[in-house]
């Protein structure tokens, strides 16, 4: 629901279209300041913004050059850009890519690419999925909080499967790290292949990494996929 001083968003009238790089300069200051500055993993590790900025602005720009991530504009409000839906498109033949990026960043930025590599450690998605050669992967998702509850991110998520299965992607995935996006993925039939737990991460750590309370009431990633081929 929007609130009473949301007076802008309860006129909006959105369009969709798909982004191009051309678009990034209105994209970064939606992932700094509505991305990074509230997503809970962000928040657990109390990372600042401008800490992953320049690793995401790396991803960004894959996914901006990817034909398939999209756009919120309220045309209304002289068509600002109020969410994205950012993805990419993983192929078989570049299936490490992730696993072999080299950069040289921050130290949140190096505990998050090394977090990811340690959650995946045991998981092949090309191996673990039959005849799947193109994975379509829903990278970062944000909506612009005075336009929240108006469905727009639930809109943006549907969107990019279209075009994912349009590409002739079999699967499709993604790291569901809001409690919010989890219940539109799930319901949307994407099912969890591997959970991210933060606590059970503290524990194993014997230290506190994640400041679980700063999540709440995320408690973790549901990495979850489902396939674009119906098999
Ligand atoms: C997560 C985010 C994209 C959601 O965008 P939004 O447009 O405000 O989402 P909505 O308010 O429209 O809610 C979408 C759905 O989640 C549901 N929802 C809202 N709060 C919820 C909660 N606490 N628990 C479960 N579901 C919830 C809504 O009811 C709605 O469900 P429906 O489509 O079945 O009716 C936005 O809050 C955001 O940018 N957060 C920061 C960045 C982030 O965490 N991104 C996601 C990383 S995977």
């Amino acid at each position: 629901m929007c609130g009473p001083k949301d007076w802008l968003c309860l006129r909006a009238i959105m369009e969709y279209t798909l982004l191009s790089e051309k678009d990034w300069d209105e994209v970064e200051p939606l992932i700094k300041n509505c991305f990074l500055a509230r997503e809970p993993t962000c928040l657990a590790l109390h990372a600042k913004p401008e800490a992953l900025l320049p690793l995401f602005s790396i991803v960004g720009d894959m996914c901006m050059n990817s034909g398939c991530s999209y756009g919120a504009r309220d045309t209304v409000n002289g068509s600002k850009l109020v969410g994205v839906m950012l993805n990419k498109i993983v192929l078989l033949e570049n299936k490490d890519a992730d696993k072999n990026f080299k950069y040289d960043g921050t130290p949140q930025e190096m505990f998050k690419i090394e977090l990811i590599k340690e959650v995946y450690k045991d998981i092949d998605l090309f191996d673990d999925n039959e005849g799947v050669e193109s994975i379509f992967e829903f990278v970062a998702l944000t909506v612009d909080p005075e336009y929240k509850g108006k469905g727009i991110s639930r809109k943006l998520v549907e969107l990019s499967e279209e075009k994912g299965i349009e590409l002739g992607c079999q699967l499709g995935k993604v790291e569901a790290s809001n409690i919010i996006t989890q219940h539109i993925w799930s319901t949307m039939d994407y099912k969890t292949f591997l959970s991210f737990d933060f606590q059970e991460y503290n524990k194993k750590k014997g230290k506190e990494v994640f400041d679980v309370a700063a999540a709440a009431p995320t408690t973790g990633w549901q990495c979850m996929s489902k396939r674009f081929d119906g098999k």
